[in-house]
């Protein structure tokens, strides 16, 4: 059928129909050209393969449940060889850092539903007194490493589709938080269509197709293809230090993690936590068929330990999204042979009918695709589980209220800053709720961590108010 414009736009819109999802093009005719350029665009990246694979997964029979068992992880130190060791391993990764072979990696492309934003969460104010946003924050830490270890640190940043533009302005505006331009990139990930039960793409308007960011998973291809893995290795960057654009006490760049994972020869490592409660809302690390995978809090009902348990109430291995990555490893995992596996969700997916309607469905009527970067340690034949303290590594921006809220986000800093100045020597007073009574933050362009404050700090300050440090 003859509908496109040119032979371009025609050769998509046959794909379309050799792959059945016709119907996406029910409204051409009523369609202005800019409106029409719009769809093409949309249905041009469409991953038909992918698309098959979700299909076939939608078909399957729950399976048997996967047993799991615990991995072997590098406890917080507790012995003098412990401490030893972490010592060790702390001077191997400040060589690396020393020597520029580590960048930054940041997954910023997710659509911060939970949290109702209708903006970057990279943007939100998290500080005490500064308000400064999660991306704020994690610039200043990557400035203070840079100045610290003399050299200059590559960051990239994940955006996808919905937020690109605000992300990349928000950065224009507050110039870059006095980093240096070239050293920071964004990347863009894929998006996924979201489809119904049979495996029909939705249209979120009559002319755009409804489609979401991929998932993390997509980090590989994304840096790939946007040409940041070469201009890494042209860097000569070896390492990559990824984290979740909502983890306001994230320790970028932590020399031990880093030393460890070299010194293993590893292709990915991933840090994590004792878990609050067995339903918290994160991964946790666990080994199966002699690999090491996370079984997300999503699908802890598809797996069990050996005796049968949940490993949400059995294992403290929580997952805080913080990896290393091999850039080879990394590149690996771009060849095709080593593809990620796809997670589907089932959701409420807003549409536009057959009659041009919108349709906000009170009930979950369609799935989301997604690919996740932890489900690459399976691919990796050597990783290192390095347990850290929640409390001083770990506290994300998620929800709007409760836990994991802004609120939880302010009081696990408050806390995490007291234990800075308390174990500086001060003494913080505090109030029945254990917080301090003053609000105390540290800029992280003074100090990155407990012992650059505790080193940097004049003893002679009081505190007897609320008190910023830079
Ligand atoms: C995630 C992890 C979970 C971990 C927890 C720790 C997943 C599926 N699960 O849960 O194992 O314990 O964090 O906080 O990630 N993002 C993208 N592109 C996307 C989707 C997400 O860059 O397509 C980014 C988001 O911007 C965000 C991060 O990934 O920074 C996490 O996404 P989110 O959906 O909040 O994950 P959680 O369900 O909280």
């Amino acid at each position: 059928m003859k509908m496109g414009r040119n032979y371009k736009e025609q050769r998509v819109i046959e794909s379309i129909y050799r792959n059945e999802q016709g119907h996406l093009l029910r409204f051409w005719k009523d369609l202005d050209n800019g409106e029409r350029d719009l769809l093409i665009k949309d249905m041009r990246g469409i991953d038909f393969e992918v698309l098959k694979k979700a299909k076939t997964l939608l078909l399957k029979k729950e399976a048997l449940k996967k047993v799991i068992e615990q991995p072997a992880v590098i406890r917080i130190p507790e012995s003098s060889r412990q401490t030893e060791e972490e010592k060790e391993a702390r001077e191997k990764g400040i060589s690396c850092i020393y020597s520029s072979k580590a960048a930054v990696f940041t997954a910023a492309g997710g659509q911060s539903s939970r949290l109702g934003l209708d903006r970057p969460k990279g943007t939100y104010p998290v500080t005490p007194l500064k308000r400064k946003s999660l991306f704020q924050v994690h610039a200043e830490k990557i400035f203070f490493m840079q100045k610290k270890y003399k050299t200059a640190i590559p960051w990239i940043i994940m955006v996808s589709e919905t937020n690109k533009d605000q992300t990349a302005r928000f950065f224009q505006d507050n110039r870059y938080f006095g980093l240096d331009r070239d050293y920071v990139r964004f990347i863009e990930q894929g998006m996924f269509p979201s489809v119904d039960e049979e495996g029909k793409i939705f249209l979120r308007e009559r002319f755009r197709v409804f489609l979401s960011p991929s998932g993390h998973g997509g980090t590989f291809s994304a840096l790939k293809e946007s040409g940041a893995l070469s201009w890494l290795r042209k860097l000569g960057v070896k390492e990559i230090f990824y984290f979740q654009v909502d983890n306001v006490l994230v320790k970028i760049l932590d020399p031990v993690f880093i030393g460890y994972h070299v010194e293993k020869g590893c292709g990915m490592s991933s840090k994590c936590v004792s878990k609050k409660t067995p339903d918290e809302k994160v991964g946790v690390f666990a080994v199966t068929d002699g690999k090491i995978t996370v079984v997300e809090y999503s699908d802890l009902s598809t797996a069990c330990t050996k005796d049968g348990k949940s490993p949400g109430a059995a294992f403290d291995t929580g997952s805080i999204a913080v990896h290393m990555i091999n850039v080879d490893f990394a590149e690996q995992e771009t060849s095709g042979a080593n593809s990620l596996p796809l997670h589907i969700a089932h959701k409420a997916v807003p549409f536009i009918d057959s009659g041009g309607k919108k349709v906000e469905p009170e009930g979950s009527n369609g799935y989301k695709i997604e690919t996740f970067i932890f489900d690459a340690l399976m691919d990796s034949a050597e990783s290192v589980i390095m347990e850290v303290r929640r409390e001083d590594e770990f506290s994300p921006l998620k929800n709007k209220t409760g836990n994991d809220s802004p609120e939880s986000v302010m009081r696990d800093q408050l806390l995490f800053f007291s234990g800075w100045f308390e174990e500086a020597g001060f003494s913080i007073p505090r109030a029945s709720d254990g917080l301090p009574r003053y609000k105390l933050e540290v800029s992280p362009l003074f100090a990155v961590s407990k012992g650059d404050f505790i080193q940097k700090i004049n003893r002679d300050i009081k505190v007897d108010r609320d008190m910023y440090i830079e």
